[in-house]
């Protein structure tokens, strides 16, 4: 028996093929189910038992030749079968996987997000169905104020009381409700208002505002803020306040920037004044504190919010607001991932 064991050593180190299937058959012939190694196994209880510590050895020894041989074997063949017929050129270099691009929207979403995280403010969200209070009233625009017109607005026809939110100023009364002051929070999100659409204005866009409340915060730290977000923004650093009316502020302003006259477009988009306005500011009303139980002697705030499209045309020179909407791949595919 041990000399039948030495016959099939020698067999399997004879072997040689460079055929996936003859190897697949040698390997069924070996170590198959009912293949050579299983029988010898299975015999294994007849052998004397002064043999078996040898037979054993000698059957453990021809499955890792067996084993052994069918790897080279198939490795072998595997590597000529790519050498050769396969039609591949492995020297070729890949396909480029290509990269999506983000949204201009939420480039400069981040960025600005960014910009006020280094100067200590969180971010924060709501809901884009929103109700009257939240939206309006706690803001100091009850119903029936005049105001209200500024910002024309889609209720929700089941329930007048709800509406799709005109602003996120909607999402700091949230957090004024949850949280208590020293309050510094950007609340980006996207808006709804019931507007003609044209190249300048749509029914959806997108904002950021801010909110910070604290002991002694004044007009100064407003302008200080904004000072410093239109240089980290726009690398400018010419601002000015333009007295406004917002319900919710008081006082309120418009902030422009200077833009500059250089080019044609400089021109145009300032209207040949060299100023661009940005976004709207103030002081937080008495009044908004006090919805929010917060007391006015105590603590003052100021607040912000300006329009993500409105930055992202003049930075990357975008002539029509609809084109964010239309995904289409020409105009998205030109804006590079910041890192
Ligand atoms: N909520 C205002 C708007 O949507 C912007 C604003 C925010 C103005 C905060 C002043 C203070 O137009």
């Amino acid at each position: 028996m041990i000399k039948q064991i030495d016959q099939y050593l020698e067999e399997i180190e004879q072997f040689q093929s460079n055929d996936l299937k003859e190897i697949d058959s040698f390997r069924i012939k070996f170590l198959g189910k009912k293949g050579i190694l299983n029988q010898l196994f299975s015999e294994f209880k007849n052998v004397p038992n002064d043999q078996k510590k040898l037979y054993g050895q000698k059957i453990n020894s021809l499955k890792q030749a067996a084993n052994h041989k069918i790897n080279q074997l198939k490795e072998q063949a595997e590597n000529t079968l790519e050498e050769q017929g396969s039609g591949l050129d492995l020297t070729r270099p890949g396909y480029p996987v290509e990269i999506g691009s983000r949204h201009p929207i939420s480039i400069v979403k981040n960025q600005i997000i960014e910009i006020f995280k280094r100067i200590g403010f969180n971010v924060s969200e709501g809901p884009e169905i929103e109700d009257d209070w939240h939206n309006f009233t706690a803001l100091n625009l009850p119903e029936y104020h005049p105001a209200r017109d500024m910002q024309d607005t889609f209720f929700l026809q089941q329930n007048p009381d709800w509406l799709l939110r005109t602003h996120t100023s909607s999402v700091q009364t949230r957090y004024m409700e949850s949280h208590r002051p020293p309050i510094r929070t950007i609340s980006p999100g996207r808006v709804y208002r019931n507007e003609d659409i044209s190249a300048r204005s749509h029914c959806i866009f997108h904002q950021v505002e801010g909110l910070y409340i604290d002991k002694g915060v004044s007009f100064a730290d407003l302008k200080q803020t904004l000072l410093y977000f239109t240089k980290e923004m726009f690398g400018k650093s010419k601002i000015r306040l333009r007295p406004s009316y917002f319900p919710f502020t008081e006082p309120s302003a418009e902030v422009d920037i200077y833009w500059g006259l250089k080019t044609e477009t400089d021109y145009r988009i300032t209207k040949g004044t060299g100023w661009l306005e940005i976004m709207g500011a103030g002081m937080v009303d008495p009044n908004v504190l006090k919805n929010m139980d917060i007391d006015p002697d105590e603590y003052t705030g100021f607040a912000f919010g300006m329009g993500i499209e409105r930055i992202a045309m003049l930075l990357y020179q975008i002539p029509d607001i609809r084109m964010f909407y239309e995904n289409d791949m020409r105009f998205l595919k030109q804006f590079k991932p910041i890192v």
